[in-house]
């Protein structure tokens, strides 16, 4: 049975390969390339969820990032799939969610340590041309998740997700929001509370029984006044514990402001909010 998958896995691998030569091949004009990317979240579990978009890149950065994602396909392909790899309270394991990203820095430092990241939605309220403008590794950051396998979702409203045609069917064993922020609104708490409460009301929706919803967040000046733990328990949510927050055990994470520009944000003191579902 090995033996079977892995000729199936090296068959795919020289499709991939003969694919990308192909279209490389096929370009006129060497300097960009359209690729047709199809991700299918879970394809493992449920074939019909599948997506195409149309996307233009230079034929450098797509063969580069082509032969990458075949090289670590292969390299996932020889790890058990059983034991999974864990980053902090996240593992290989889990599906998993995450919203509201800034340049994706977070969910390739996540995809990174699973090596392979199939179990993944990263999504950005932000369109991808107002990431492309504001963050410069946005568009490296996104291939590389692309490279391992990582569904990645553009214009994703945390307020409304689980009535989205696609995301609203499917159950999440981690569901991640990072420094949620209704915008630049100092001082009006009420606000970012309100986002913070929506995402919590849709993100509840959208968990396994014994799902999880993580929120990390500011705990110092008026970052107090949301009360992540108050907004939880109108929804039935339970705190399970609040730790301290070190960015040090995300390589590679950003903080980002958000709304336009690429400015980084002190992420000390800060705490990440578990919160699961209550039991009655
Ligand atoms: C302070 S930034 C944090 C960005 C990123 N999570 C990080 O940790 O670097 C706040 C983010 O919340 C996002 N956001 C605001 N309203 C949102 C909504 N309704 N749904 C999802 N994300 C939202 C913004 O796009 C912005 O990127």
């Amino acid at each position: 049975m090995g033996i079977i998958m892995s000729l199936i896995r090296l068959r795919r691998r020289n499709d991939d390969e003969e694919e990308i030569e192909h279209q490389l091949s096929n370009q006129n004009n060497n300097n960009s390339i359209n690729v047709n990317v199809i991700s299918s979240p879970w394809n493992s579990y449920n074939n019909s969820c599948s997506t195409v978009t149309h996307e233009k890149y230079s034929a450098p950065f797509v063969r580069e990032n082509m032969r990458r994602r075949v090289k670590l396909e292969y390299a996932a392909a020889q790890q058990p799939t059983t034991v999974g790899r864990w980053i902090k309270y996240y593992s290989s394991c889990h599906r998993i969610l995450l919203v509201g990203e800034g340049d994706f820095s977070f969910s390739t430092c996540l995809a990174t340590a699973f090596v392979w990241a199939s179990n993944m939605i990263a999504t950005s309220f932000d369109s991808q041309d107002f990431l492309m403008k504001n963050y410069r590794n946005a568009l490296s950051n996104i291939a590389e998740l692309k490279n391992r396998n990582c569904n990645i979702m553009h214009e994703i409203d945390a307020t409304t997700m689980a009535t989205h045609y696609f995301l609203g069917n499917m159950k999440f064993d981690r569901i991640i929001f990072n420094f949620p922020y209704a915008g630049f609104y100092k001082n009006l708490s009420p606000l970012h509370r309100q986002l913070v409460s929506m995402f919590m009301k849709n993100a509840k929706e959208m968990i396994n029984e014994d799902g999880e919803i993580h929120i990390s967040h500011k705990t110092n000046g008026f970052h107090r006044e949301w009360n992540i733990e108050s907004v939880a328990s109108l929804h039935w949510l339970r705190l399970i514990e609040a730790v301290d927050f070190n960015h040090l055990d995300y390589p590679g994470y950003n903080t980002k402001c958000g709304f336009g520009g690429d400015n980084n944000f002190n992420s000390y003191p800060s705490k990440t909010f578990r919160v699961n579902m209550e039991v009655v």
